[in-house]
């Protein structure tokens, strides 16, 4: 299949594109020396008091981390599973309403834009297809530019979110920011492809995959902005392996799962940075390595590595845009595990690219 561009499926041609796809996110909308972000299509758009953000899935994985973003601006900021918020809408006050869907046609995102349209909200759509409900029915459309994704599980699409929220919060900042820190997380998105293309080169995903396939069940765990994409990871390797995977906050497993945590639960561990939050994470990795379970880290650290029995590198550098490097690595994971277990990697068994139904 020449759409494949000689990869055996479309899910690892567009893991592989990401670097392509961020770049065009990024493309004409970032002046990193002047500290400046230009979205032409959110003109008018005024910086908002608060956020609800809306998606299901994956998309919903980008809201948890896009709240982080907002409340670094000081901007209250909640996350809802749409299908929730559209049967019972929270208080919005004067909130603006942020609608991430892939597609532009989850039947429970545009719900959820819808309710809160009905009752005055200001709604944008977060969407890579332009024209899509979601952006024809919002006052508002911010494209993530990631071109046309193919497999049913999100990869490419995922990080271009990511970035397409670094690109709205810096937008709405105004002078919360001063240039010289606008100018930093800038320079650190514009830098972002190439270690993205640097992971993709070094990755042993594949390795480690391979190592730790036949277990009981796989955990993901992740604090603050890693803590997305620890869920994300988990979500991922269920929907293309079939094999029983769940996200947790760090902080989280400890209340209940650990009961399931034996030494055939490998426990990927994404640990970034050397501050206080990472120390955290590495005392709950402790907590499942006296259980017995293999600790696979994922991080920038030589150091965590130590207390690992695997580990996944990703380049140091911003805290902020790390979780984008330490995905592509889960990504990669559970592709190498559904390969090898024989899975329909680009259509998974009851998955749909994009739901209809509420
Ligand atoms: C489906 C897909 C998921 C996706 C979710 C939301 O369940 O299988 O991969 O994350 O829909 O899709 P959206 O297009 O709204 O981002």
């Amino acid at each position: 299949d020449t759409g494949k561009s000689g990869y055996d499926h479309y899910m690892l041609k567009e893991i592989h594109e990401q670097p392509r796809a961020l770049r065009q996110c990024l493309s004409g909308r970032v002046d990193e020396r002047r500290g400046e972000v230009t979205l032409s299509e959110l003109e008018g758009l005024e910086t908002p008091s608060a956020v609800h953000l809306v998606a299901c899935g994956t998309s919903y994985h980008a809201a948890l981390y896009g709240v982080q973003l907002f409340h670094s601006l000081g901007i209250p900021a909640q996350a809802f599973l749409a299908s929730e918020y559209a049967t019972g809408v929270p208080p919005l006050g004067d909130s603006l309403v942020v609608g991430i869907t892939q597609s532009g046609e989850t039947a429970d995102t545009l719900s959820a834009l819808r309710e809160a349209r009905a009752r005055g909200a200001r709604t944008l759509a977060v969407t890579n297809v332009v024209g899509s409900t979601a952006a024809r029915e919002c006052d508002y459309a911010l494209y993530i530019r990631a071109g046309p994704e193919i497999g049913v599980a999100a990869t490419k699409t995922f990080s271009s979110q990511l970035v397409s929220l670094n690109l709205l919060v810096e937008y709405l900042a105004g002078d919360q920011r001063s240039s010289e820190e606008r100018r930093a997380v800038l320079q650190t998105l514009r830098d972002l492809p190439g270690r993205v293309q640097q992971v993709l080169d070094e990755s042993m995903a594949e390795e480690v995959a391979a190592e730790y396939l036949g277990a009981d069940g796989y955990f993901f765990i992740g604090r603050g902005l890693n803590y997305p994409v620890a869920l994300e990871g988990a979500l991922k390797f269920k929907e293309i392996t079939y094999e029983h995977a769940e996200g947790f906050a760090a902080g989280e497993l400890k209340h209940g799962t650990l009961a399931l945590v034996t030494e055939n639960t490998p426990v990927f561990a994404v640990v970034t940075g050397e501050d206080a939050p990472a120390k955290k994470t590495l005392g709950n990795v402790r907590e499942v390595e006296s259980r017995g379970a293999p600790v696979i880290a994922v991080t920038d650290d030589d150091q965590i590595e130590r207390y690992a029995d695997a580990s996944l590198r990703v380049p140091s550098g911003s805290a902020r845009v790390a979780p984008v490097l330490v995905n592509v690595q889960l990504q990669l994971v559970a592709y190498w595990v559904a390969n090898a277990l024989g899975r329909s990697i680009d259509k998974p068994r009851n998955l749909a690219k994009s739901v209809t139904v509420e």
